[in-house]
């Protein structure tokens, strides 16, 4: 029996990051830690405090949403108290970039005073495949789970030493500029192809929509989001029990210039594998 009760946190708007998050569980209850899955992705599951005492160590799982991790998450981790206790952090992505996430959240977590020993980033669909794009529809695979698992077990093991190996992550080029620029950028204030709405009158009425809104950008009643909060996660769409919220139909059509923009192609993205960050050497893609 393994003395390790371990935290694993995670945000996901439309189940991958929840997946994964299922499967390092389920691989480290294997081996007798007893795990505690936290979702953070409503907005009124960030109001609680963590429960940090009642854990030895942590496991923070997040989607990458434009080179970060969600900004409610980037927010959120300095508000934490971690008190020196280790912990791991992965990312999933839909096959363009990792960006800066690894080095971004690293940041946070140490400046909550956590101890970061490891990270990793793992393939999934894309969050706008729900609106028409076609990026790595069947991912995670099998193959991805392999390499979660792998993870699981390499962070049960950094968490037990005695005198873990040092990790660090190298900040990426262009990281200040980015971050200065992110910080300046204003809020959306018009309604975007990205801004999820109601397509009819008649639902059930069971307002999941509003209470797990990671931002209280949606309203049950108008059946609008608030595109000034809108994270375009995709949750709302993904929960709705009558599946009668929608983004912009021509969203559909951005497909082949996203693509084309970032010089993709879909060879080129079901080529790329799940991997372990675990030496400071080695750069996040
Ligand atoms: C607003 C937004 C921005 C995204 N930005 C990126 C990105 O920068 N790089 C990338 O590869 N995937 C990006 N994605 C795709 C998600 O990272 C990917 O689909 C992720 O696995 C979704 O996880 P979830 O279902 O747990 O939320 C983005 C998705 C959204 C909604
Ligand atoms: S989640 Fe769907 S069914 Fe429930 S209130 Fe919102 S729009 Fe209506
Ligand atoms: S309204 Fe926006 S932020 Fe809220 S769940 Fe829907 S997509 Fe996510």
């Amino acid at each position: 029996m393994s003395d390790q009760s371990i935290c694993l946190i995670y945000f996901s708007g439309t189940e991958v990051t929840k997946t994964y998050a299922e499967v390092i569980k389920a691989t480290l209850t294997d081996i007798e830690c007893v795990v505690r899955l936290f979702d953070v992705t409503s907005y009124a599951s960030r109001q609680k405090p963590l429960p940090v005492d009642d854990f030895n160590a942590f496991i923070f799982g997040f989607p990458v949403f434009s080179d970060f991790a969600p900004s409610v998450i980037n927010t959120w981790l300095p508000t934490l108290k971690g008190k020196g206790k280790p912990c791991a952090q992965f990312f999933t992505y839909g096959a363009r970039t990792s960006g800066y996430a690894h080095f971004h959240t690293l940041q946070l977590l140490e400046t909550a005073g956590f101890q970061v020993l490891l990270s990793a980033e793992f393939l999934g669909r894309h969050t706008f495949n729900v609106a028409g794009w076609q990026i790595l529809p069947d991912r995670p695979d099998q193959a991805d789970f392999a390499i979660a698992k792998e993870y699981a077990s390499l962070a049960l093991e950094r968490f037990s030493a005695q005198t873990p190996p040092v990790f660090n992550i190298q900040k990426p080029f262009g990281y200040n500029q980015t971050l200065a620029a992110r910080e300046k950028q204003p809020k959306r204030s018009e309604r975007g192809w990205t801004n999820p709405v109601r397509v009819t009158k008649a639902c059930s009425m069971c307002r999941d929509c509003e209470a797990e809104c990671p931002t209280q950008a949606f309203n049950a009643d108008s059946g609008l989001s608030e595109p000034a909060e809108c994270i375009d996660c995709m949750h709302c769409l993904y929960i709705c029990p009558d599946e009668v919220i929608e983004i912009d139909k021509r969203m559909k059509d951005t497909y082949e210039g996203f693509k084309a923009s970032w010089n993709l192609t879909e060879t080129m993205m079901e080529a790329k594998q799940s991997k372990i960050i675990e030496e400071s050497w080695q750069a996040a893609s």
